[in-house]
């Protein structure tokens, strides 16, 4: 078993941050000591197999990503990113665990999918990784399976209000998903859009002619986010079951889950980077093509309307908990394209699982957020919203040794060709320069990544079986 000491850095937790070294015991970690400690009188640093030098430099717990879609079959075709290169690229980035969906489609059965993204993810993955699962149509196999899944270690269900005939489940169904939540103690999430408004705006718009990238933002409007998540919190609230909003792009749905939450709901939300940095006047409305980059659901929303400064606020007043990147990569050549002509065929989804850890440490520099709420919203809470807190998430003894040595001072060139390791031909982040950079990576106590080189190999991350939410009272 190796033993690795990580010394002379500033450790960083969510309570708080300290000089302090960390030793790791093969795949754990073992302690967390002031500086050049003695343990039992014994020189910790000539004990060890190997010293990682991290003076001047953050040391946090990994990245836990706990909304990804790999090789997600979607919009006719399949997200481009495989278990193998999207957790090998989550790496790159400190991203050390992450929890992807399981998908249901109509009429197929929940358990056999679960057991087909197993077969997908495992001996692939770079990283440790965990499910979720998606129900579409609530059939009665589906509330048994959701029994049958949380002893798997599976403990939340992704449900969706858009996406008619494919995703989409209606007010009924959703409710007897919410009721069966509420008694098993599943954390129960929501893509919340109102599809039937959006998809009559969808029809107008192309019959109208409007057919360019920019029109997908244009008619999945604000409102049909803040209708949609009022609604999934009234479901919520009438059965008791904790509610869980993915990817939140409109500062009314944020107003939404502040409002529920001040009445002392157990209702969470996450946003993504793309809803913190990017916006529909300078991404979607590229000129072409070009915004099909951007295409994703919820929409990226109007920067004049002030949503990403909203979203920024909300993180730091935990209005949202977290952050997560909704990782579901799409190539512009053979995928993107299809919506050449009707932005309706264009396949939702941007891939950012690499620089999720980057891009909100410029919330750091900025001032938006403070460096341990850094480490919340981007580890912490996603290992405790989602079951893994102690072994995710937390530099502490018994925790899993997934850490990453930050440099503040290092400088990270986000594109193509530069610090790209994702499987799609464009970058949705191209050309920013970063503040700050990942130099080291440990998963399990290996070092997967460091001064550059990728040390890891597919297959080195195991699946975790999550407990129920730990952040619920
Ligand atoms: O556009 C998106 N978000 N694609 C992935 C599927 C989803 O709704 O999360
Ligand atoms: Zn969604
Ligand atoms: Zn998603």
């Amino acid at each position: 078993m190796t033993r690795t000491l990580i010394a002379g850095g500033t450790v960083v937790n969510a309570t708080g941050s300290s000089k302090a070294d960390v030793l790791i015991d093969g795949e754990t970690i073992a302690a967390v000591l002031a500086p050049g400690s003695t343990l039992l009188g014994f020189d910790v640093a000539a004990h060890v197999d190997r010293v990682i030098d991290a003076a001047g430099k953050y040391v946090i717990p990994g990245g836990v990503d706990a909304h990804t879609h790999m090789e997600m079959p979607f919009g006719g075709t399949f997200a481009s990113d495989t278990f193998e290169t999207g957790t090998r690229a989550a790496a790159w980035g400190g991203t050390t665990t992450i929890v992807d969906f399981v998908v249901q489609y109509p009429h197929e059965r929940v358990l056999d999918r679960f057991a087909a993204w197993h077969e997908k993810a495992d001996g692939s993955c770079a990283i440790d990784y965990g499910f979720h699962q998606i129900l579409s149509d609530i059939q009665p196999e589906s509330l048994t399976a959701m029994d049958e899944l949380i002893a798997e270690g599976v403990t939340s269900f992704k449900l969706f209000m858009a996406y008619k005939g494919v995703f989409l489940s209606d007010d009924g169904q959703i409710l007897r998903a919410f009721q069966k939540g509420a008694s098993n103690g599943a954390l129960m999430m929501m893509h919340a859009e109102n599809g039937s408004v959006i998809d009559v705006l969808v029809e107008q718009a192309v019959a109208a002619g409007n057919t360019a990238p920019l029109h997908h933002g244009l008619t999945r409007p604000w409102q049909t986010e803040e209708e949609a998540t009022h609604r999934a919190i009234m479901i919520a609230d009438l059965t008791g079951a904790p509610l869980y909003i993915v990817h939140v792009s409109a500062k009314q749905a944020v107003e939404q889950i502040a409002a529920a939450r001040d009445r002392g709901s157990n209702v969470f939300g996450e946003t993504c980077p793309q809803y913190l940095y990017l916006s529909v006047e300078e991404q979607l409305g590229a000129p072409g093509f070009e915004g099909a980059k951007w295409v994703c659901s919820t929409p990226l929303r109007s920067r004049a309307e002030g949503h990403q400064d909203h979203m920024w606020q909300a993180l730091r007043t935990n209005d949202l908990q977290m952050v997560s990147t909704d990782h579901c990569p799409f190539c512009m050549k053979g995928q993107k394209d299809l919506g050449l002509g009707d932005f309706s065929k264009i396949p939702n989804g941007i891939g950012s699982v690499e620089h999720r850890m980057d891009l909100l440490y410029q919330g750091v520099v900025e001032g938006r957020i403070s460096l341990e709420r850094w480490v919340e919203v981007t580890a912490t809470t996603p290992a405790r919203m989602f079951g893994m807190y102690g072994r995710k998430g937390v530099l502490q003894p018994g925790a899993d040794g997934d850490v990453v040595v930050y440099d503040p001072k290092g400088r990270t060139s986000i594109g193509i060709g530069k610090t790209h390791h994702m499987n799609m031909d464009y970058s949705a982040w191209e050309g920013r320069e970063i503040d700050g950079h990942v130099d080291t990576v440990l998963s399990r106590g290996k070092v997967i990544v460091d001064g550059g080189a990728y040390l890891g190999a597919k297959g080195d991350g195991v699946y975790v079986k999550r407990g129920l939410s730990q952040y619920l009272v």
